[in-house]
């Protein structure tokens, strides 16, 4: 398998209880190994590196070219209209949103949809815009769209944005926003997809403004598809990021400054201040283009028969509760009878050398319901007393293209094992409030963190 071995560090051993173990990483919802190719050409790259846009030696003319065409193959892969969207590059998904949210000069009056299953950067920052209303979920976690549409219906003229996510951080569920746009256009509003769970599964198209299935705006975050050097992207009209100040005024944002005048660059420099992060943007741009020689089409369909074999074996573990339905990406959220979602993560991390998930994964609202529980006072008593580690929650495995079935036997044998063996793990291991988390009593974390650091420290 081309990308597996193309993988940076997927031969890692970590301590586990007293052994080494193969690094088994299911946590790729959170962020992505790097890719050793894109890496090599990093550091070929590296030797014309340079600050861009305002030097005037060969290096730097190289890096700007780099620098600004990086930001037409991000958009291509994603089928922004280069002639009509502009590609702006951020930090990460969080930041594209709340940018969003700040370049749409909202009134306080105004209404933004959202949903009930967002991840909190496509919440949060809405509420301190406009008024927000939230469209609900079924008891699967699946949108409701004839809800959303009496939102639409109800809020029209006031709705200037549909903000819903592509596949959910928790349940792995894919809404079909191609059809989430048709039904916002029909009332005049625009979409903004948050693709942060969507792009690196299964790619994206924008489609033509002239469809009324287009995707207004789309953001995303590089360190979520195998480039984890800091690069985040928002994409939308030009026309929407060509009127009005940014909200970070700086370097690069201007055309011309007197002492009381400012005359503001065009979109994208209008919204990147400061020196823009190069690396992240030019490791992005090769990312996609590595992932495009692979085919996103052959490894989403990879991704979706892992994620099909991995919920049926799961569905053999006794006492196993798997949330969510399809269709879905390779996000799986489950909870084992009879064990706290925090301590089952420790047992995964401490005796059997994976990396998972556990808690609420940003996304507490939606966690909550899916769990049937109300907005209640516990969590507020729980809060309240410095216990966050003891709320509700599930434990999450995400899985990437390079994933494998043996390493989802791996896991569904030690669940097996751990379901069995309650006893045992919950003797074995202690809640350490001052770590937020388990640890198991009989081994010196402490001490082999300690030793794994001084390499890196
Ligand atoms: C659906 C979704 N949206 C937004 C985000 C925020 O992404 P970032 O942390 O890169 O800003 C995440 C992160 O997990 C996510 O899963």
């Amino acid at each position: 398998m081309i990308l597996r071995k193309n993988i940076k560090g997927i031969k890692v051993k970590v301590p586990a209880r007293g052994k080494k173990r193969n690094y088994i990483y299911f946590d790729n919802a959170a962020s992505t190994p790097a890719l050793i190719p894109v890496l090599n050409e990093l550091c070929d790259y590296l030797d014309w590196y340079s600050g861009v846009h305002r030097g005037t030696g060969y290096k730097s003319l190289l890096s700007s070219r780099i620098y600004d065409d990086s930001h037409d193959i991000i958009g291509r892969f994603v089928g922004a209209d280069l002639a009509r969207d502009t590609v702006i590059m951020v930090k990460n998904t969080s930041e594209a949103i709340n940018k969003l949210s700040y370049r749409l000069q909202l009134d306080p009056a105004d209404v933004v949809i959202t949903t009930d299953m967002e991840h909190h950067s496509n919440d949060l920052p809405w509420r301190a815009r406009a008024r927000v209303e939230y469209a609900a979920i079924d008891n699967e976690g699946k949108l409701d769209t004839e809800n959303l549409e009496q939102h639409l219906k109800s809020s029209y003229p006031r709705t200037k944005l549909l903000a819903v996510c592509g596949a959910s951080n928790v349940t792995g569920h894919v809404n079909d926003v191609h059809r989430l746009a048709q039904m916002a256009h029909e009332y005049g509003c625009p979409i903004l997809v948050d693709g942060a769970q969507l792009v690196p599964h299964q790619g994206f198209d924008m489609k033509p403004h002239n469809d009324a299935a287009h995707i207004d705006y789309l953001a995303f975050s590089g360190h979520k598809i195998y480039s984890p050097f800091g690069a985040g992207v928002l994409i939308g009209p030009q026309k929407t990021f060509a009127g009005g100040p940014p909200e970070h005024p700086g370097g690069g944002t201007v055309k011309l400054v007197t002492e009381d005048k400012i005359f503001w660059a065009d979109p994208p420099d209008r919204d990147e201040a400061g020196s823009p992060n190069v690396i992240g943007t030019y490791t992005l741009a090769r990312t996609l283009r590595y992932l495009n020689q692979l085919g996103m089409e052959k490894l989403g369909q990879y991704e979706q028969e892992l994620t099909g074999y991995a919920l049926s074996e799961l569905q053999q573990v006794k006492g196993i509760t798997i949330y969510g339905s399809k269709p879905r990406v390779g996000v799986i959220s489950f909870n084992l009878a009879g064990i706290p979602h925090a301590l089952l993560g420790a047992v995964l991390c401490f005796d059997a050398g994976m990396g998972v998930r556990t808690g609420c994964f940003c996304a507490q609202k939606y966690v909550r319901q899916l769990l049937g529980l109300a907005e209640s006072e516990h969590y507020l008593e729980l809060y309240d007393s410095g216990r966050m580690a003891k709320l509700p929650g599930m434990v999450r495995v995400s899985l990437a293209a390079y994933n494998t079935r043996e390493e989802i036997d791996e896991l569904v044998k030690w669940l097996k094992h751990i379901a069995a063996n309650l006893y045992e793990y919950r003797r074995d291991y202690r809640f350490a409030a001052s770590q937020g988390g388990y640890l198991p009593v009989d081994t010196n974390y402490a001490g082999e963190l300690a030793a794994s650091l001084q390499k890196y420290m």
